[in-house]
């Protein structure tokens, strides 16, 4: 199997609490890979330390075939929690504010406006925006670099059902462009309509993790998962 990204037995310990335990994830090259569980499970953590936010405590992570180093990064686009905006600044800004610190063409710019449809926002600021379109705008600044690998921590965040079907198509049609997405959801319809692969994560704890197989029962697999791992809080 062709891997993009592997990580071995990743551990973040805070203060005493194991938030992730031992996980071995295994993302496949062009594929969408859904990480399910529930609030709290671990799924940001385990997320942040393959973005070089979070310093895991324990285990390693390999991109590519080799040790993870940061200058990865500039193969690696995320959009984790809620998108760093500046908020009295229109979408084109925002952006250019990145291509400037990342060194791009701006043309890079006007194509990713294009690809997450917000093409026409014109002089409005980002402050302004509605949730939707600030998740898509975060977007947009995850591919401004034109990754390998897109990490999308709850992508659906506040969108509405058009707005979700829609960012399921431009999910979708990644692969095919040579990006790898791996994605944190809570909800298993958006997982099992959007990846091919999925992991279960529950008290740090990878429960689970296979192909996701036409007409899987991905909620009594979660249950289990949940059942097993999640920690009395
Ligand atoms: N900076 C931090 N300091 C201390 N504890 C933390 C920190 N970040 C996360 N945690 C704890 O680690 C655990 C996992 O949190 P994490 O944010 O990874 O969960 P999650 O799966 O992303 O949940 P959600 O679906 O609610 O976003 C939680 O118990 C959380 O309180
Ligand atoms: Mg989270």
């Amino acid at each position: 199997m062709d891997m993009i990204l592997k990580t071995t037995d990743l551990c973040k310990n805070f203060k005493g609490q194991m938030a992730v335990n031992n996980v071995s994830l295994n993302i496949e090259r062009n594929s969408v890979y859904g990480l399910l569980g529930p609030n709290g499970a671990g799924k940001s953590t385990t997320l942040k330390m393959i973005t070089g936010i979070l310093r895991p405590t324990s285990g390693s992570i390999e991109f590519d075939g080799h040790p993870w180093q940061r200058g990865d990064l500039t193969q690696i686009g995320a959009l984790i929690e809620t998108p760093p905006l500046y908020e009295n600044l229109t979408a084109y800004e925002n952006l250019k504010v990145r291509t400037t610190m990342l060194g791009l063409p701006d043309n890079r710019i006007d194509e990713v406006l294009h690809i997450v449809r917000l093409t026409d926002t014109g002089k409005k600021r980002a402050g302004q925006f509605s949730l939707g379109m600030k998740q898509r705008l975060g977007i947009a600044i995850a591919l401004l670099n034109n990754p390998q690998l897109l990490i999308l921590d709850e992508p659906t965040n506040g969108l509405d059902p058009v707005g979700i079907e829609e960012l399921r198509e431009l999910i979708r049609s990644f692969p095919a462009k040579g990006i790898t997405v791996i994605l944190s959801s809570h909800i298993l319809s958006e997982v099992q309509q959007i990846a091919d692969h999925v992991g279960i994560i529950a008290g740090g704890v990878l429960g689970y993790e296979s192909q996701l197989h036409a007409g899987e029962d991905l909620e009594k697999l979660f249950m289990e998962v949940v059942r097993e791992y999640s920690k009395e809080v």
